[in-house]
C-alpha cells in the first residue's frame, strides 16, 4: 500500500537547503545534522524533513493524543507516565512491558517516523493512537490542530534543559572532546539556537493553546511533577480519558504506577542499561535518556550570573502570558 509511505522529497530538500544554517562553530556541537531556521524554529536538517512531510500527509484522527515537549523537558518520563496510565489494567504492573521496552519504544516520534520514511508505522497503529512531536505548536500541521485530538505537553526550567542537553549531545557525540564548551551551548540556548528553539517560543505557543483549549491541551510542568506526582498521575489519568476508580485509588495503583515511571525504577532495568534504539544520529543507547532526574542539577553548572541572564531573557520573553520560570 504505497501511500502509506511518505518519504522526505527533493523538494523538501531544494526547500531546507534555501534556510539560514546555524551560526557556525569550529567544534561540532549537536547532533549529526545541522539546524536551520525554519518560520523562526530551530530544527535539526533531518528532522524538519520529516515534520514537512508529516504535514503534507499526516491525518489526525479526533481520538489521537499526542505528548509534545521541548527535548530533555520530560519526554521519556511522560511517555512512561501516559502509556502506564493507559494499559495499566492490561497487565499485572510487575509484568507490565515498561519493565521490558524503553518508554521510547511504547511511543512512537511523529516527524522522526517521517523523516525515516517509515510514516506507515504510525498509519497503522489502531485507534486511539499515542504518540510524541518534538515540534512547536506553530509547526504541527491544521490536521493535527484541526482534528480536535488532545495533547500533553511538558516544560521545564530552560535551566535544567540547557544542562541535560549538553550531557545528552556530549554522549551521543562520543565524548566532552567532540562537543562545544558548555559556555558555547550556554550563548546559542540564550539566542534559541538549539533543537526547536528557543525554547520560550516552544513553551509560550503550548501555553497559549492550553489556555484557550484546556479540554484538549494539557500543560504540565517537570518540576511541578516531581514535587506531587500523584497529585499529577491523576489529573493525567483524568485528561486523557481514563481516571483512577476510587477503588483503584485506596488499593494505592497510582503510587504504583508512579513508582513504575520513576527514573529510580527504569533507569536500572536491563533493557534500559544494555539496549539502544536506532536513529539517524547512529545507535542512542538507552541509558542516555535517563542521567539525574532532578530540579535544579543547573546550579552545578552555570554560575549564577549566567542564570540570572538566561532567566532574565525567559522572563521577559513570558511578560504578559501569565507564566514564570
Ligand atoms: P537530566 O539530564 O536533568 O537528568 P527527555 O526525556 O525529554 O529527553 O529528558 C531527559 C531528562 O529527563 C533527563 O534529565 C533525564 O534524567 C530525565 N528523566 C528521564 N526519565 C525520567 C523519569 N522517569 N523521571 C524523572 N526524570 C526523568
Amino acid at each position: 500500500n504505497s501511500h502509506l509511505i511518505e518519504k522526505p522529497t527533493q523538494e523538501h530538500d531544494a526547500l531546507i537547503a534555501t534556510l539560514p544554517l546555524q551560526p557556525f562553530i569550529k567544534r561540532p556541537f549537536t547532533f549529526t545534522h545541522p539546524f536551520r531556521l525554519y518560520k523562526g524554529v530551530w530544527i535539526s536538517e533531518f528532522l524538519l524533513r520529516g515534520a514537512l512531510t508529516m504535514q503534507q500527509h499526516f491525518k489526525s484522527r479526533p481520538t489521537d493524543l499526542f505528548l509534545a515537549s521541548s527535548p530533555k523537558s520530560g519526554t521519556t518520563w511522560l511517555k512512561a507516565l501516559i502509556f502506564a496510565t493507559l494499559t495499566r489494567n492490561n497487565y499485572p504492573l510487575d509484568q507490565h512491558p515498561l519493565r521490558t521496552h524503553n518508554p521510547h519504544q511504547c511511543l512512537p516520534h511523529l516527524e522522526r517516523e517521517f523523516a525515516n520514511g517509515r510514516s506507515q508505522i504510525i498509519e497503522v497503529i489502531p485507534s486511539p493512537r499515542v504518540m510524541s512531536t518534538h515540534l512547536p505548536y506553530s509547526l504541527l500541521s491544521e490536521s493535527i490542530i484541526n482534528s480536535g485530538c488532545q495533547i500533553v505537553y511538558v516544560w521545564r526550567d530552560p535551566k535544567d534543559v540547557l544542562v541535560s542537553l549538553w550531557f545528552f549531545v556530549q554522549k551521543i557525540m562520543g565524548g566532552a572532546d567532540k562537543v562545544a564548551t558548555f559556555d558555547q551551548f550556554y550563548d546559542l540556548f540564550c539566542q534559541g539556537v538549539h533543537s526547536q528553539g528557543p525554547i520560550w517560543n516552544h513553551v509560550l505557543g503550548y501555553w497559549e493553546e492550553s489556555k484557550r483549549r484546556s479540554e484538549k491541551v494539557l500543560f504540565l510542568k517537570y518540576e511541578h511533577i516531581l514535587q506531587e506526582p500523584v497529585k499529577h498521575a491523576k489529573q493525567l489519568a483524568h485528561f486523557i480519558g481514563c481516571p483512577y476508580t476510587e477503588a483503584e485509588e485506596n488499593n494505592g495503583v497510582v503510587e504504583q504506577v508512579v513508582e513504575l515511571c520513576s527514573i529510580k525504577m527504569l533507569k536500572d532495568l536491563d533493557v534500559n542499561k544494555g539496549g539502544n534504539r536506532g536513529t539517524s544520529d547512529g545507535p542512542i543507547s538507552h541509558a542516555y535518556y535517563f542521567r539525574k532526574g532532578e530540579a535544579g542539577d543547573w546550579k552545578s553548572h552555570m554560575t549564577q550570573e549566567m542564570a540570572e541572564r538566561l532567566d532574565a531573557i525567559i522572563g521577559d520573553k513570558f511578560k504578559g502570558s501569565g507564566l514564570q520560570i
